[in-house]
């Protein structure tokens, strides 16, 4: 099936490479004015301005007139952890009592207290839950997302919430990855015997997981009180044996070497890095691997944000991410991530764009499917509302200013 969209009032992020952007080169956004866009079975087959639409537009049958509307890749959201099994909100509260986050994660709160509700739901509950989820991030502009487990933290449980993103993998309309995240707290029972816990993700989980193609990465959560770095080098090692590519929380609450050994084991990405030193921003900047951003966290968790712009200025690539969880970001909304980036982390409107969009592509290693307007990629894209301009987008946050969003060339609803 062809469809012909016209009179685009700006076809944003026509890039023409297929390049993870750094540094300066994140602030460069094409776009164009006054636009066509041509989808064929799903896929963008042609794009220009509408002044060089030719007359063989006139034998396309579908045909949708945009006028006043930007249209955008849809957004690229590599890392999240959307599959739950209940809120978090008396966390919250607890939190807005004055308790810390390191306090509620020691008397059992946190990542254990999501373990325990998780254990006790079937398979098929925590899919019922999960695809609701994914259906609202969809309405919000999201077109990809990275999914990981982390809230089993047993064999059973952790290949029960691999098994439900692999069918949300097999059932979505777009497109998602799956990430091992078995090292994201010691359970309990191995409190004082973290190679016991280590011994069971590797003998015991890991070859199940490999066997059964539950995963595209793994992850570890590297911070005081959870794993160490050299314990995170251990748990990568033995999954890198298995084609699982690390994708790793490192620099949250604690700058603890995670960064630098998360780049010597050549990491897709390193994500969070709320605390950066100046060597860890060189580190990120002379490296190959993408800082992964999440403002929603660190302002939920009411940390520093971020220090996006001296990481850009000193030459990094970084992507945006939501961290849809219920302990630290339970919004998965990018459109709030991105206006965040720009009022929080002061990111340029074309930068925040691009992190959000080809640069998480880049983080999922879905670049070639999705991220930018290219011919051969897929049309999942965001029509927005009438907006005078592009940075009305991340100034008028809280609005939403999303028409329609279109999903392998389907209007989804
Ligand atoms: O990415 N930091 C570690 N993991 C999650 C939070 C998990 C939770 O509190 O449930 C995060 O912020
Ligand atoms: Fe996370």
């Amino acid at each position: 099936m062809t469809l012909l969209v016209t009179n685009i009032k700006q076809l944003v992020g026509v890039h023409e490479e297929n390049e993870l952007l750094r540094g300066k080169a994140l602030a460069s956004l094409p776009v164009i004015e006054d636009a066509y866009l041509l989808i064929n079975d799903g896929l963008i087959a042609a794009f220009g301005e509408m002044k060089e639409l030719g007359a063989w537009s006139d034998a396309i049958e579908q045909r949708i007139d945009a006028g006043g509307q930007f249209v955008l890749p849809a957004w690229c959201d590599s890392h999240t952890h959307l599959v739950f099994a209940a809120s978090r909100e008396e966390e919250f509260v607890d939190k807005l009592k004055g308790m810390s986050y390191e306090a509620i994660a020691a008397k059992g709160g946190g990542i254990l207290n999501s373990a325990n509700k998780l254990a006790q739901l079937s398979e098929f509950e925590l899919l019922r839950m999960a695809w609701s989820r994914l259906q609202e991030l969809i309405t919000l502009g999201t077109g990809a997302v990275e999914i990981k487990s982390g809230y089993g933290l047993s064999v059973e449980a952790e290949l029960k919430m691999l098994r439900v993103i692999k069918q949300l993998k097999e059932t979505s309309p777009i497109p998602v990855k799956a990430t091992f995240l078995g090292a994201h707290t010691y359970p309990l029972a191995y409190r004082e015997n973290h190679q016991g816990y280590i011994d069971l993700i590797i003998n015991e989980m890991l070859p199940v997981i490999a066997a059964e193609d539950l995963a595209d990465f793994t992850d570890v959560f590297c911070e005081k009180g959870f794993f160490s770095p050299g314990e995170m080098e251990t748990i990568c090692k033995a999954a890198m044996q298995y084609g699982l590519k690390p994708k790793l929380h490192v620099n949250q609450l604690n700058s603890i070497g995670g960064l630098q050994k998360a780049i010597e084991l050549n990491a897709l990405s390193v994500d969070h890095l709320e605390t950066m030193t100046e060597e860890d921003i060189q580190a990120l900047a002379q490296s190959t691997v993408i800082g992964t951003l999440l403002p929603s966290a660190a302002f939920f968790l009411r940390m520093p944000y971020q220090p996006a712009r001296a990481m850009i200025d000193a030459g990094a690539a970084v992507a945006l991410a939501s961290d849809f969880n219920p302990g630290s970001s339970p919004s998965g909304n990018m459109n709030l991530v991105v206006a965040m980036s720009c009022i929080g982390m002061k990111m340029l409107p074309e930068e925040a764009i691009n992190a959000a969009t080809i640069n998480g592509a880049f983080a999922m290693e879905l670049q070639d499917e999705l991220g930018s307007i290219a011919v051969g990629k897929k049309a999942n894209l965001i029509f927005t509302k009438p907006i005078p301009s592009l940075a009305y987008l991340p100034y008028a946050f809280g609005s939403n200013l999303i028409d329609k969003v279109m999903i392998g060339g389907e209007f989804f609803s």
